[in-house]
């Protein structure tokens, strides 16, 4: 039996779920206990997903968890008529996902060279990899000033960037490895906040600069962006426009893309 059922596993982990939170009606998120042995870099995805009808459903997820902690930490969106999140948005606690335990991805430190300013553009999910960037102790070994920007259409998509800030100046060791490094833009664009507009406008007239205390400039900073194809499209511009050389895990550049989880 237990032959039969690693063979339908295709060297596969099975996870036990726990803590499952739904932030607004089309996101959620989960942790997994983290297999003995597994290691990651923070900022890298994994296949994770269902067994359905006897073989493994899976789909690319960034692991929102810092590659020191004890869980792995999903954050999905919930899509009716996605294969995967049309089940995965039921999960209740001790059930069980899988998930192929190899971890790849450029959102890494090594894809980047070294620099003084280190962005982060998001957008919807794709604040998932920034959630594991942004409590690692090398992003602020290597960088002086951190920051993580999220769009999103509606001020309750914003939740769960708001509850990283709070779970890092909530821990003693988070903060003071944080200090006043890190940087939290979270803007709007469908709905009235504080701050609205796509990032990509901020860029273009001057608002991040403000914001920031110097514009883009591939001298001191480093990219990495996660979002939509689109979104990525047009940030990608950008850094080109600018000057900046996208990197790889092979060649460290001065910026790297990751396509956010779609369905
Ligand atoms: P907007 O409302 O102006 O389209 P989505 O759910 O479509 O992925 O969008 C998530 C967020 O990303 C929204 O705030 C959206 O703004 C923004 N966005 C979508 N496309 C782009 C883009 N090409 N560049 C920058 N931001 C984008």
């Amino acid at each position: 039996m237990n032959e039969l059922v690693d063979k339908a596993l295709r060297g596969m982990a099975l996870l036990k779920v726990r803590n499952i939170r739904h932030w607004t009606d089309r996101t959620f998120s989960f942790n997994c206990d983290r297999p003995a042995g597994f290691r990651f870099r923070s900022g890298e995805f994994v296949m994770i997903g269902l067994m359905v009808e006897g073989k493994p459903l899976v789909r690319a997820y960034s692991i929102c968890s810092p590659s020191w902690d004890d869980e792995l930490e999903f954050y999905s969106i919930k899509v009716a008529d996605g294969p995967l999140t049309s089940r995965l948005q039921h999960l209740c606690e001790g059930d069980e996902i899988v998930m192929r335990p190899k971890p790849v991805g450029t959102l890494v430190h090594d894809a980047l060279l070294p620099g003084k300013r280190l962005f982060l553009f998001s957008t919807g999910t794709g604040m998932a990899p920034f959630a594991s960037v942004t409590r690692d102790p090398e992003t602020y070994e290597k960088f002086e000033q951190v920051v993580l920007t999220h769009t999103c259409r509606q001020v309750d998509e914003l939740a769960y960037g708001h509850h990283l800030m709070a779970r890092i100046s909530g821990d003693d060791l988070l903060s003071e490895m944080v200090g006043d490094k890190l940087t939290h833009i979270a803007t709007t664009t469908r709905e009235t906040s504080p701050a609205m507009g796509r990032m990509t406008d901020w860029i273009r007239d001057g608002r991040l600069a403000a914001a920031t205390g110097a514009p883009l400039d591939p001298a001191t900073d480093r990219v990495m962006i996660c979002g939509s194809m689109a979104m990525l499209r047009d940030h990608k511009a950008i850094c080109e426009e600018l000057g900046f050389v996208e990197g790889s895990n092979s060649e460290p550049g001065q910026f790297v893309i990751e396509k956010a989880f779609v369905d």
